[in-house]
């Protein structure tokens, strides 16, 4: 029995998925049960019971490792429970190149670093490894390989609009030829064990949504657990609007659950994405940028995004991991960069702290001013707090 969300509201229908084995807390039953939640064939149960699956998108250049690993721990649920409970259901990591062999480990673990780890972040949250290409063997043999490695599941990109993985027939040039789509999931679906997830991520269309339910329906048949579709054609890049119906065409065209993505960056974005397409699931990916605690906010858990000076803590915290983690000063600087350009295009106090640092040659120079504004903060809350308390000397 597979079931799926319309409209908010669960309908259980027969589909592919029950004839599956499944993978529960790591033990595999031959019979899925009957379930409200879409995704419990491929995903442990949330102990919280939220409804909700949500996924960090992959954003090559900028989600890495340390990015992974900084969002799922800045998005605890309750770090009272005994247990690793984050408000990040998957993470996917950026896109593996495959062209005519097999992709080399080293790759794969420099692409992934969390394959050394159970294929999860430090707290606890799962990475699919996410495969880009059009040669359905080399892509079965690396998919193999990346899950032999310890990845969580395999994701295929159809949606990538660059122009140079366009021309070499990868990314959304895929989208043009649905049976290509279905033949290299097939392909990857064959090579990775029953009982581990291989997804599939396409945009809308090249250059029309027309064909989004065929491309729906090939990623279905091909096998995969479930689709995360990107509200654009290839033709849009990323310029508004995003076109969430489309997405609930599709949803409404398969039975496998369908993960709704485009500008989501508040939870009213996600209530009326999830209204236009019936979908219960939901990926972010520059959100984050200008909401580190996307998840929780989401969720309900936090009231809003942190103001700016909490910001410039996210950014610190960030910089001193990457140090951590070997990235050169070099690396730092454009990592952190590119991350304060990303929300000043969301954020207007974030604006003139981009444009005070954005020719900056030396990460530390910018640490300095991100962690001036952050000092800001401290000591405008403890002169409120000693002037409101009530022993507090005047002056
Ligand atoms: C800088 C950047 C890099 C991206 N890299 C990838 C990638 O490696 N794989 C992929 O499937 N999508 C990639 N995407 C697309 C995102 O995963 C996502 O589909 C898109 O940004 C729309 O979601 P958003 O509006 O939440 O950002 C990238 C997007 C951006 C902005």
């Amino acid at each position: 029995m597979s079931s799926r969300w319309s409209r908010g509201r669960l309908s259980v229908t027969a589909g592919p998925s029950q004839r599956r084995p499944s993978i529960v807390d790591g033990q595999r039953s031959e019979r899925p049960k009957r379930t409200t939640d879409p995704f419990a064939s491929w995903l442990p149960p949330r102990p919280d019971g939220d409804p909700l699956r949500l996924l960090l998108a992959p954003m090559d250049g900028v989600t890495e490792h340390v990015h992974r690993a900084l969002i799922s721990e800045l998005n605890p649920v309750d770090t009272t429970l005994d247990r690793r409970l984050s408000a990040v259901d998957v993470c996917v990591s950026e896109f593996v190149r495959v062209t005519d062999h097999v992709v080399p480990v080293a790759v794969l673990w420099r692409h992934c670093p969390e394959l050394r780890a159970g294929g999860m972040t430090r707290s606890g949250v799962p990475v699919f490894v996410q495969l880009l290409g059009s040669a359905p063997v080399e892509l079965a043999a690396t998919a193999r390989r990346a899950v032999e490695l310890g990845a969580r599941g395999i994701d295929l990109n159809f949606g990538c609009p660059a122009k140079t993985v366009n021309r070499h027939d990868g990314g959304a040039t895929l989208l043009r030829a649905p049976s290509r789509v279905e033949r290299i999931t097939a392909a990857v679906r064959a090579a990775v064990p029953p009982e581990l997830p291989v997804t599939v991520k396409i945009r809308v269309g090249w250059d029309s949504s027309d064909p989004v339910e065929s491309l729906a329906a090939a990623a279905e048949q091909g096998g995969a657990a479930w689709l995360t579709i990107h509200g654009r054609t290839r033709a849009q890049g990323y310029r508004p609007p995003v076109d969430w119906p489309a997405i609930g065409r599709a949803a409404a065209a398969v039975q496998i659950p369908v993960v709704a993505n485009g500008d989501l960056h508040t939870p009213q974005d996600v209530a009326q994405c999830r209204y236009l397409t019936g979908c219960a699931a939901f990926m972010v990916g520059r959100g984050i940028m200008a909401a580190p605690n996307w998840f929780r906010w989401v969720r309900g858990l936090d009231s809003g995004p942190p103001d700016l000076p909490g910001l410039c803590s996210v950014w610190r915290r960030y910089a001193a991991q990457l140090r951590d983690s070997g990235a050169s000063g070099r690396s730092a600087l454009c990592r952190l960069k590119q991350w304060l350009r990303m929300a000043a295009a969301q954020r207007t106090d974030v604006v003139a702290l981009f444009d005070r640092v954005k020719r900056e040659m030396d990460v530390d120079a910018v640490l300095n001013v991100v962690a001036a504004l952050e000092c800001r903060r401290r000591s405008s809350q403890l002169t409120i707090s000693a002037s409101a308390s009530p022993g507090a000397p005047a002056g």
